[in-house]
């Protein structure tokens, strides 16, 4: 299974950074930091498990962050290199069961859209764990997924959003919802935020109303219908 999802990414990995609008990818990393930036500070060690072509690890070293990242993919740890030559040192390749680094030697570990990808529910806990193993006493791990308690969300992610890119599989990936995770980290899990409410197809035209709209749902009542969320767990 887990060789699946690395071929997967391996055959995908030469157009992957095509797969998704830059605007779309730039409004959902923006969010996304806006949620959690206060979690890191200036030379925080982050280790960007699953970092795919780079795209996180360039944007929080570029917040002058110290920022490692590793895939399983060769093939995308070479579009990383071939992307951002300059971070050529501090991205590798590894694997998110069995991090090659030693316990506590980051302040933040983040999972970003990877646990999905790892197909057993025991394998999704124990990339968790490791993450939380490589941080340091009072560090925290930084998940963000897709939510599918929106029905209509449900369909994007199952089945519209592989119509409109390579990066998951039709007919559904391995879904991990925040509540199975208050469940397994119940002492960790210190945050949950839901966010984003514009699909990947969202042209750049329309961004600006889609976003006035999303700042309403996402501030009222609704916001747990959103298309992620991220959840902060702290070590004791
Ligand atoms: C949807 S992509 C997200 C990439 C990146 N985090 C981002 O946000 O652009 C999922 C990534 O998880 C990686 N991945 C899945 N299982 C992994 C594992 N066991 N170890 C390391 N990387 C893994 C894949 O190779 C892929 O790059």
């Amino acid at each position: 299974m887990k060789e699946d999802a690395k071929n997967h990414f391996d055959t995908i990995a030469d157009g992957y950074h095509e797969e998704i609008s830059g605007h779309v990818r730039d409004h959902l990393i923006n969010k996304w930091w806006g949620i959690v930036s206060s979690h890191f500070m200036s030379n925080t060690r982050v280790l960007d498990i699953g970092c795919g072509e780079g795209t996180n690890v360039n944007f929080m070293s570029r917040k002058n962050l110290n920022v490692q990242g590793v895939d399983f993919s060769d093939g995308l740890v070479q579009q990383a290199h071939a992307r951002y030559p300059q971070l050529v040192s501090q991205i590798s390749q590894g694997d998110a069961l069995h991090l090659q680094f030693e316990d506590a030697s980051f302040d933040v570990a983040t999972l970003i859209g990877v646990l999905h990808h790892i197909y057993s529910r025991e394998d999704q806990i124990l990339a968790i764990q490791e993450a939380l193993r490589v941080v340091r006493k009072g560090g925290v791990v930084i998940i963000r997924e897709s939510n599918l308690i929106n029905p209509v969300f449900r369909l994007f992610w199952n089945y519209i959003f592989p119509l409109t890119a390579k990066i998951d599989r039709f007919g559904g990936e391995h879904w991990i919802s925040a509540s199975y995770l208050r469940k397994h980290f119940p002492q960790q899990i210190e945050d949950t935020v839901y966010f984003t409410f514009i699909p990947n197809f969202m042209p750049l035209s329309l961004m600006g109303i889609a976003e006035n709209i999303e700042r309403k749902l996402e501030a009222g009542p609704l916001h747990k219908l959103s298309a992620h969320y991220t959840m902060i767990l702290r070590k004791a």
